[in-house]
């Protein structure tokens, strides 16, 4: 409960948990261990899965109508991107947390992006941080920076790839700095007791690196290469075999049993 509100004050950091999972979503937790040196009366945790935000309908009478109104969904009593709007572009800094779902984001997460839509001019104008691109000027915003935490259940960083790509653009058309990002690949490795030594090294870096955000303003390459190294490089192999193991053991309980052919497949 420690970052937890939801009224009318503006943070300047923002978390926007994406995973359906709410609070006990993995990457939530990393979050908030990134969260940890931040100044607590400074931060705001919002799951946008307790939220009810209706998909954009792209009707674009945002665009030319009544501005900065959703023409669909702001006139629903039960509709919470009023709100959420205005909080996002208030903020200094919003931290996006989310799991990866088919090399992007779950589709709520999706949906609150879309209707941020409605604050953007409808004219076409040259990005500022890349003139070769197009892109929707903002109407009104103080944000200034995006960061991205991010975990998923595969062991291997190359998951994270099409994620990565897609928040930088974000931060490039809206003309925010990209502060960079932390990934959590094998996020079940977070509840394995056999791992727990890389759990406490990979937690603590994290929350030295949220330290790092406040003072330089950037999380490079480099720190990520240590996250790398702290995690289990070397021990992917015991994951996946662990991983199955347990998968098998589920199915078997509910004696579901195992194509054979499979089986053989899973070393
Ligand atoms: C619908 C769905 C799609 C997923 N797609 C991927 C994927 O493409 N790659 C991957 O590594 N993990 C994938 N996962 C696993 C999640 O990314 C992983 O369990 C994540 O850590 C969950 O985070 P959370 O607890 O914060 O929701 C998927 C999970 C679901 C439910």
């Amino acid at each position: 409960m420690r970052f937890r509100q939801w009224g009318g004050e503006v943070k300047k950091y923002l978390v926007i948990n994406g995973s359906p999972r709410g609070e006990s979503s993995k990457t939530l937790q990393v979050a908030k261990e990134f969260a940890f040196n931040l100044d607590c009366s400074e931060v705001e945790i919002i799951n946008v899965s307790e939220k009810t935000i209706n998909p954009c309908k792209g009707c674009h009478k945002c665009l030319y109508e009544k501005k900065e109104y959703c023409h669909q969904w702001d006139s629903t009593t039960d509709d919470d991107m009023k709100v959420l709007r205005r909080k996002y572009f208030e903020s200094d800094t919003v931290i996006f947390s989310t799991p990866v779902y088919f090399f992007s984001i779950p589709g709520i997460l999706k949906n609150f992006i879309d209707r941020l839509f409605s604050c953007s001019e409808p004219f076409m104008i040259k990005c500022k941080q890349r003139e070769s691109v197009s892109s929707h000027p903002l109407r009104k915003s103080n944000l200034k920076n995006i960061f991205l935490i991010a975990s998923c259940g595969f062991p291997e960083y190359e998951h994270f790839k099409p994620l990565i790509e897609t928040f930088k653009w974000y931060a490039m058309v809206s003309n925010v700095n990209f502060l960079g990002y932390i990934a959590c690949p094998a996020s079940h490795l977070l509840s394995m007791d056999i791992f727990k030594d890389e759990k406490k090294n990979f937690l603590s870096l994290v929350r030295s690196m949220g330290k790092k955000i406040v003072e330089t303003k950037a999380i490079t390459e480099n720190d990520n290469e240590r996250l790398k190294l702290l995690y289990f490089a070397k021990r992917i192999g015991k994951f996946r075999r662990l991983a199955n193991e347990y998968s098998l053991k589920k199915l078997n309980e509910r004696d579901l049993g195992t194509n054979i052919n499979i089986k053989s497949k899973l070393k």
